[in-house]
Order: C-alpha cells, then structure tokens, then sequence
C-alpha cells in the first residue's frame, strides 16, 4: 500500500481503499482466475448487448413510439451509453476487481451508496436475465411450431393467453447456470461460436434486407404526435410527462426519446464488460478496449438494422414479437425469416448467460464485503468459480423466468442499469478528486463536463420511462437499504476491521 494513501473513513460513507479492493482479490480462496485478453471481452460485451433489444423490441417501439424514427432512438440511447462507457472505462480500468459500479462506488463514495448500487445491480442482472430467457423462449416455440411441435399452453408462460409457467425460460436458465458453475474458460468457448453465429444474423438483416428497402415506407420519418388511447393514466406515462402535466403523447419529437428509453436496453451489457475486470490478464490495457469497442459495434449494427427494418415494412404493420423475421415474411422471403429466428434463439442464449455471470459477480464482490453472508465469497476448489452464488442465483432468476412477463420487466431493468450510470459517473467525479494521483490507464476525457453531462443524460431517460416504473424501483430500493441496515452495516468486513474487531 503506497505511503500516501488517506486513511479510510468511518460510518456510511466508509470507503474502501483501491489497494484494499485490489489486495482483497489476491487472497487464494477468494480468488477468481485471470484469464480474459480484450477479445474476450469485446466477444463478451457484443454477445450480451445484441439481444432482446434488437430482436424484439425494435419492432415494438417502432409501432407504438418512433416509426422510422426508432433509428434515432438507438443513435440517442447509444449516445447516453457512449456518455456512461467513458466514466465506466476510467474506473474498470482503476479499480480491476469483479462487481462493477458497486466495486467502484465503494472505493470512491462510500458503503452505503455502494450498497445500494449493488442492490440496484443485483435487480438490473437478475431481472435482465429473466426478461432475456423469456424472449428466448418465444423465438425457440416459433422455431418448434415451424417442425410441428407444440408445447401444451400451460407450459408456454404467462405471455402466452392461458399459459402459466415457461418451462423453457426455466429450464434455459438452469442449464446456463451449470455451465457457469463449471468455469470461465468453457462458457467464454461457447459465447465466442454463438456471437458469431449472432452477428452473421444480424448481417443478413442488413445487406438482405436492403434489397427490399421502399422509400416510401420512411414517409412520415418522424410520425405525428397522438394521444394513447389509454388516456395517458399515470401508471404508464412517462414520468417526465406527468412532472410537467401535459397530456401523454406518442410519436413526434417526444416519441423518439420515449422509445430511446426503452430501446436502452439493447445496449444494457457493456457495463458488464466492466464486471469481469478481475478476472481479465491486463485491465488495465484491455478494459476500456473491450467496452468501448463492444459498444461502438453493437450501434452502428442497431441503427443500420433499424433503418433496414422500417424501410422493409411500413411501421404500422411491424410485428411486435419476431419483427426482423417477420419483415422478411412480409416481402415473401420466409427462408431468410426461418434463419434469423433460429440465430436470435441462440444469440440471446449468449446474453441470458453474460448476464447471469454478471449477476453472480456483483454478489461474490459483495458478499466478499461481508454485506452479504461471506459464505458466498468462497470460489470452487476445483473450477475456481463462485459456485455458491452462482447456484443461488441461477435457481431464483430461473423461477423468476417461468412465472414473470416480460414487458413490466424490462422498463426496470432499464431504470436500474441507468441509475447505475448515475453513480459511475459521480464516482469518476469523487475519485479524481479524492485520489487524484492514483495510476488510471484510462482517463475519463473533458474532466468534469462528460461525467456531468452523463449524468444528465442517464436521469434524462429516467424521466421518460413510466411512473410505474419508478414506484417499483423505489419499492427495492428501500428493500435494500432496510437490508443493510439490518445486516450489512454491522457485518461490513471493511466496518469490523476500521473498529478494531477482525474481519470474517
Ligand atoms: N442488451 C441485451 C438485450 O438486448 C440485454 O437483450
């Protein structure tokens, strides 16, 4: 530890040293293995951005928000992300330890923001994989029908009328966690062959599809505003437009950045990049290599996609579960149809797996804390993976899969992953100033303007998702917070160790 490192803090706002976040993950049977290059990370990142988002929601957004419009949305969701990507680069590249935002809010602003970024992690993983299996299971009972197998309707989920439990959402999830409780090297192996096939798909929608693009189809490009005939009830307006009490629109200029805020969640993923920077040989090179580059792919295919996709179809006749397929259907190409729904089932098995691994990490790094039980910090003897949280989780997330649907999930995990990007960013802020002469491979450009600004553009979004939303992330966020208080605070390793006591 280096002579002029300040002393730790006390009470909530106790941080954690990067030299004691770093130490912390030398100890041996705390240990993950260093054995990601950039190239891994950068498959990792493109092999959870490109999912859900794209497959799906495009053509749903594009219906009902944005029109041709949609293209722009994806450019000013991208533009946030970018925002959020260089404040996450500069702290991955910091701080090389597993759990993300939650690791580098804890040694820049304190325990209890910490925790409370780890509790939102924890919903935005968790849920984001649910959300993922769900939409896999879609495209694979497409798939199924097109052979003539039908699963009973109980078992298609609760998306389906009459269907309760999606047992291959379920049974999905179950599979993905085995494979991760087996190790990192196995399942970077397989995201590596299914992200090709992944990225071939969405080729094929760009360069096929342009041969079918109508000019016509862009009139009008940006759609005129219309009132929902829902009568904009405050559960599903954008919050920014019950704040300012003007009657809830979609479509027009308003439109775009509603759908940006939910088509936000094609880019949810590169911020997990940044969750295995404990386990990467040189973060300090490849970290901001591997979300940046993941990132800047993964746009330029959404928005080349989104183009080709409302110029194929007009948008009022876009499907809302299979649009990409769907768009060759409609011009009388049901083969090339056939091909992309078989790659979006296997790419988004990527993604439901990127996620989970992400979602064990954020709880290893925090129960390694001890603000969640230690027992879950201990990795495998034998694959030296975090097998306890990993099997915890995997089983809930699965549950969570077969019974939840969709829509209601996604817009939160949205809310979630941006308010994350709101305390990266602070953290930048905090840390450049608390630690100014720390080594950063990575710097964070135009030093406090761009945190700034990606923080007014994360909260921006925010504000343009649903009031429903935000009741429900209120409602786990003061979960969490009872939760710390009533078991965190007191068995924080870093709390035990800064009152003489010693750490478990
Ligand atoms: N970005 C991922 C998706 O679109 C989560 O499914």
């Amino acid at each position: 530890m280096s002579s002029s490192t300040p002393p730790p803090s006390g009470g909530l706002f106790r941080t954690k040293t990067i030299e004691q976040s770093i130490q912390d993950t030398e100890e041996p049977e705390h240990a993950l293995r260093k054995s990601l290059s950039a190239w891994d990370l950068v498959v990792f990142g493109v092999g959870v951005i490109i999912g859900t988002g794209i497959f799906v929601l495009t053509g749903k957004v594009a219906k009902e928000n944005a029109g041709p419009a949609t293209a722009l949305a994806f450019v000013a969701a991208g533009i946030v992300c970018a925002l959020a990507a260089l404040c996450y680069a500069e702290f991955a590249s910091t701080v090389p330890v597993a759990g993300s935002a939650y690791t580098f809010a804890y040694a820049s602003i304190g325990e209890l923001p910490a925790w409370i970024i780890g509790w939102d992690l924890v919903l935005e993983f968790a849920l984001g994989t649910a959300v993922v299996a769900v939409g896999w299971s879609g495209y694979v009972r497409s798939l199924m029908d097109n052979i003539g197998w039908h699963l009973p309707t109980g078992l298609q989920g609760p998306d389906v009328p009459g269907g309760t439990f999606d047992i291959l959402a379920f049974i999905l999830v179950l599979v993905l966690t085995v494979i991760l409780v087996l190790g990192m090297k196995l399942s970077a192996r397989i995201t590596a062959l299914v992200v090709a096939i992944k990225v071939t798909v969405v080729m094929i929608v760009i360069v096929a599809g342009l041969f079918f693009v109508v000019g016509d189809n862009y009139k009008p490009f940006i759609p005129d505003p219309v009132t929902p005939e829902t009568g904009g009830a405050w559960a599903t307006a954008p919050l920014v437009q019950l704040m300012f009490g003007y009657e809830p629109t979609n479509f027009g200029v308003m439109g775009i950045f509603t759908a940006a805020s939910i088509v936000f969640f094609a880019f949810i993923g590169f911020d997990v990049v940044a969750t295995a920077a404990e386990e990467t040989k040189l973060p300090q090179r490849d970290m901001p290599r591997g979300i940046l580059g993941s990132l800047l792919i993964c746009t330029v295919l959404y928005v080349a996609v989104a183009l080709v996709v409302t110029g194929m179809q007009h948008y009022t006749e876009l499907s809302v579960s299979a649009p990409l397929a769907d768009a060759f259907k409609s011009v009388g190409h049901p083969f090339y149809a056939g091909v992309i729904s078989f790659g979006a089932a296997v790419g988004l098995t990527t993604v439901c797996l990127i996620l989970l691994l992400g979602q064990t990490r954020v709880f290893f790094a925090m129960s390694r804390d001890g603000l969640l039980p230690r027992a879950f910090a201990v990795t495998h003897p034998k694959f030296g993976t975090p097998y306890r949280p990993t099997i915890l989780l995997g089983v809930v997330i699965a549950v969570i899969a077969g019974f939840t649907s969709i829509n209601e999930l996604a817009t939160l995990v949205n809310i979630g992953t941006l308010f994350a990007f709101v305390v990266v960013a602070a953290g930048v802020l905090v840390l450049r100033r608390t630690r100014p002469e720390l080594p950063r491979a990575f710097r964070t450009p135009w030093v406090p303007v761009l945190p700034l600004l990606s923080i007014a553009a994360s909260l921006w979004l925010m504000l343009n998702l649903p009031g429903e939303t935000w009741v429900r992330f209120g409602v786990w966020m003061v979960l969490g917070v009872i939760v710390y208080f009533l078991y965190g605070r007191s068995r924080s390793r870093l709390g035990r160790a800064l009152s003489g006591g010693e750490p478990r």
